[in-house]
């Protein structure tokens, strides 16, 4: 089939590439033209495992192909999936839809044919209903269906979730288009996964309850450590003791700092703005999103009490500034709001992160970029490990720092307070 991906991110990039190797055409557009020369170029704009490996493989076999073209992707595909981004507005919990639209806009003029239209992006339900409203204004003849197809992958992890999802969520009513997606994904529904056709309002809106549900099940666990901490429990045991129960599940009930990402903030946000749209109040979803804004300066105080309130010319670590691990992604990484105190308090803040240097902590005063974890951690007064890569769970703190008296936070639980204290190291974690 004849594919375009409008919107060559996170999302575009993983999926284009995905669809491209089972065979498909596919065409990735982007208005960036930064990326889209890079791309042509061999070089992948972000750090995804086998990301690159997939692109290259399909695009010399001339299966996918890169520009900034965006008339001309559509002109040549029957198949346009929208997979620009769907931020929040400033200091509102609205999603912001421009590109969307704009997206929507350009498809209506260029449409002369049969296309189905497939929206990729997080977008509150009715979206696809303003989608078909702006086409239909211009191809009152030309039939074409719009139809939502949410993504569920986990940037670090996109490609296998994008090869291996639970289930595949396609919301239409059109017989056609559920035809043609069908067949679609047929070689990944093949591998055991579930195929759910819905309504297109019923797929937009299982978008963001499956989002907000995980948010509350990190919001319940981290609230939870926090009683752990005074009560002298270790969370670790509340997790294992209450996932061992399926009806509960184990994932996602690992405590940790506030969740962060290009998702869960802005989706659990939007969904509270639609719940008021339609005078419903998701008082538990606003909860949520309270309770992570809160945890954030929960844990900006504990390393202030962690420091004896001195931050003043200390010189601190952050082992990782990512939100998770394996990717490049820094949006609403909590270690952003972490950095930007310390260095109002006079810290000076060396960090160390496997996906390289972070262009926007060079705004921040006293912030600097380590090569190597060793240089990180040499004479700091305090290692913060923000980010659970593989490359920070077997250090030897007292070798790397080779000074006394550092001190150890630890947000992801990846040491033992035990083997800590014997030791000597000053280790602090989370919920134990
Ligand atoms: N990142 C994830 O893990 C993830 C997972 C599931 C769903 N989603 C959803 O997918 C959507 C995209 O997310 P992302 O992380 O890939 O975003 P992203 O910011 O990485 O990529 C979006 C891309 O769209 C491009 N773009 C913007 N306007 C455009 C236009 N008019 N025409 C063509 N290109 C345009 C941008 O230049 C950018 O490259 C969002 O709605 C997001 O919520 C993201």
């Amino acid at each position: 089939m004849k594919l375009c991906m409008i919107g060559t991110g996170y999302v575009g990039l993983v999926s284009g590439a995905c669809f491209s190797d089972m065979g498909n055409k596919v065409i990735c557009a982007d208005i960036d033209k930064k990326k889209i020369s890079q791309l042509n170029l061999g070089k992948i704009p972000i750090y995804e495992p086998g990301l690159e490996e997939l692109v290259k493989k399909n695009f010399n076999q001339k299966r996918l192909s890169f520009t900034t073209n965006i008339s001309w992707a559509i002109r040549n595909s029957d198949i346009i999936f929208i997979c620009v981004g769907t931020p929040t507005f400033k200091n509102s919990n609205k999603a912001d839809l421009k590109y969307v639209f704009q997206v929507a806009n350009l498809i209506s003029k260029n449409i002369s044919k049969y296309k189905l239209i497939v929206t990729k992006s997080t977008v509150p339900v009715t979206t696809g209903d303003k989608i078909e409203n702006i086409i239909k204004k211009r191809n009152k003849k030309i039939l074409f269906d719009v139809v939502s197809n949410p993504e569920f992958l986990r940037e670090g992890e996109a490609i296998r979730d994008f090869i291996y999802p639970d289930r595949v969520v396609v919301g239409t009513l059109s017989k056609k288009a559920n035809r043609v997606m069908k067949s679609l994904y047929l070689p990944i529904v093949k591998k055991d996964s579930r195929y759910f056709n819905t309504s297109r309002r019923g797929a937009e809106l299982v978008k963001y309850a499956s989002n907000a549900f995980l948010a509350t099940k990190i919001s319940y666990i981290n609230e939870l450590a926090n009683l752990c901490e005074k009560a002298s429990v270790d969370i670790k045991d509340i997790s294992i003791g209450i996932g061992l129960d399926q009806r509960i599940g184990e994932r996602f009930l690992r405590a940790g700092p506030a969740y962060g990402g290009s998702c869960f903030p802005k989706d659990t946000k939007a969904l509270v703005d639609t719940g008021d749209k339609f005078k419903v109040n998701l008082s538990i979803v606003k909860n949520v999103v309270k309770s992570n804004e809160n945890r954030k300066d929960l844990l900006i105080k504990r390393i202030h009490q962690i420091m004896g309130k001195k931050c003043k010319n200390k010189k601190i670590t952050f082992l990782g500034v990512t939100f998770k691990p394996n990717t490049d992604d820094m949006r609403e990484a909590t270690s952003l709001k972490m950095i930007s105190y310390l260095s109002k308090k006079g810290a000076k803040i060396y960090y160390n992160d496997p996906s390289g240097k972070k262009d926007i902590l060079d705004k921040i005063k006293n912030v600097k970029f380590c090569k190597s974890i060793s240089s990180a951690c040499f004479k700091s007064d305090l290692i913060i490990l923000h980010t659970e890569w593989n490359d920070y769970k077997q250090l030897n703190f007292k070798k790397l720092v080779n000074k006394n008296n550092f001190k150890i936070y630890d947000l992801r639980n990846l040491y033992s307070p035990k083997k800590m204290l014997r030791n000597k190291i000053n280790y602090f974690g989370i919920g134990r």
